[in-house]
């Protein structure tokens, strides 16, 4: 029976310890550190975790770390800026540690993340679903197979709906660090793995468009009177975009208050941009936008070599066409059920790995790279904000 303990039990962290028994293995949740046991309580109930009768729950990390010396793994799942400072202090109970991205969201934490980390016993997986995820694996089996040589560059994208990251608490530029940290951490690693090298230097830019403006921060949908003249308005979701069965279920959200996305004290990015010069001299460049929605939505990127081209789209489609032959392959990929493209499911396999074989995870922070993603956007974001070129280091 493995014991985990999870620190932060929100959305994330429950659907991972609920997967924990996917492959058939025997486990519970026997300890939970959180600051609001109610909505820790319902995610697992939501995430269908199994949960030992006598699951202790704290409200303290000292407390959870210096009981809980039992655990065979522990999740964290609590806002972003507070990653660093749970995954240094439960290092002392020895436990594999399965950390949420970004694992930092300013250097110096980051610095003292690997400090704590990098001659550790304790192994810690990084959350990095989009590398491991069936389309990515096959990505990098065409790359490794030669047909199209070299990987000189690569231009990603990511263009999604700003729903969650402008409505709720991932707003706050303290708590997330910025879009680069929030959503680029997951392109850029699965990129950086694609090329097979990690990055050298980083040019960027970043600005808020759209969202943010002069509305209190404080305030939520339906604490406003503009219901009908404000497009994000749970009233104009179902009236005007045809989201959701009516107002009511609009108005219902995951995260609880749906707060203003045009509230002044907004600091992340809408859009942004960064390039990046690997190791081995290729080129990435990645672009994220959080103004579309529906069909403008898309994820994936186009890899490119002297010999060929790929064309990688999350939706679960490969292109492969050749340089030196007029021939064009499609390949469609499935990613199954579980979430992130079916990458979740290999997280979860790597973390049972190494909590039953102390093999490290393919995303280790140390062994695995891990903690590159995480690097590569706090350099994107100072670039940005210095208007600089950035060397990538620790
Ligand atoms: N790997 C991925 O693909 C992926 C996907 C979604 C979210 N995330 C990351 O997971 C993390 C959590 O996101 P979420 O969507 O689950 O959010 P959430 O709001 O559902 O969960 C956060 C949890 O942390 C708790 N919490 C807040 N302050 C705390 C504290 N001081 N001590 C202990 N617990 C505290 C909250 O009560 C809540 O239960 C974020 O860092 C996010 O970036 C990663």
């Amino acid at each position: 029976m493995l014991k985990i303990g999870i620190v932060g039990c929100g959305l994330q962290a429950a659907t991972i310890a609920g997967y924990t028994g996917v492959y058939g293995d025997d486990y519970e949740v026997t300890a939970v550190m959180d600051v609001n046991f109610e909505s820790a309580k319902a995610r697992i109930a939501e995430k269908q975790v199994k949960l030992n009768a006598g699951c202790r729950f704290y409200d303290d990390l000292n407390d959870f770390v210096a009981k809980e010396v039992e655990l065979d793994g522990i999740i964290i799942g609590t806002p972003c800026n507070l990653h660093t400072e749970v995954a240094c202090k439960v290092e002392q109970m020895k436990a594999p540690i399965y950390m949420e991205k970004p694992v930092a969201i300013h250097l110096d934490q980051l610095q003292k993340l690997y400090a704590a980390f990098k001659t550790s016993t304790v192994p810690v997986e990084v959350s990095l679903p989009m590398r491991l995820c069936p389309l990515t694996l096959e990505v990098k089996k065409i790359i490794d197979s030669g047909k199209i040589g070299n990987v000189e560059q690569i231009v990603g994208y990511e263009d999604t709906s700003g729903e969650v990251y402008f409505s709720t608490w991932f707003r706050d530029f303290e708590k997330t660090g910025g879009m680069f940290m929030q959503k680029a951490v997951h392109d850029l690693d699965y990129m950086f793995f694609l090329a097979g090298s990690n990055p050298k230097e980083v040019c960027a830019m970043r600005a808020q468009r759209v969202f943010g403006g002069d509305k209190p921060f404080d305030l939520s949908c339906d604490q406003c009177g503009e219901q009908e003249q404000c497009p994000e308005s749970p009233y104009n979701h179902f009236h005007k975009l045809g989201m959701y069965s009516s107002v009511a279920e609009a108005a219902e959200y995951r995260y609880g208050r749906r707060m203003c996305r045009f509230s002044q004290g907004i600091k992340i990015d809408d859009i942004n941009e960064c390039i990046f010069k690997l190791e081995n001299g290729a080129q990435i460049a990645h672009s994220q936008n959080f103004l579309v929605r529906n069909d403008a939505c898309r994820r994936g990127a186009r890899i490119y070599g002297y010999r060929g081209t790929i064309e990688m789209d999350f939706s679960g489609k490969i292109k492969v066409m050749s340089h030196l032959r007029y021939q064009t392959e499609e390949i469609t990929v499935q990613s199954g059920p579980l979430s992130h493209y079916g990458g979740d499911k290999e997280l979860v396999y790597d973390f049972l790995q190494t909590m039953k074989t102390g093999q490290r995870a393919r995303t280790d922070l140390i062994t695995g790279n891990g903690i590159y993603g995480t690097l590569s956007c706090l350099c994107a974001r100072e670039s940005a904000d210095k208007r600089e070129f950035i060397n990538i280091k620790l």
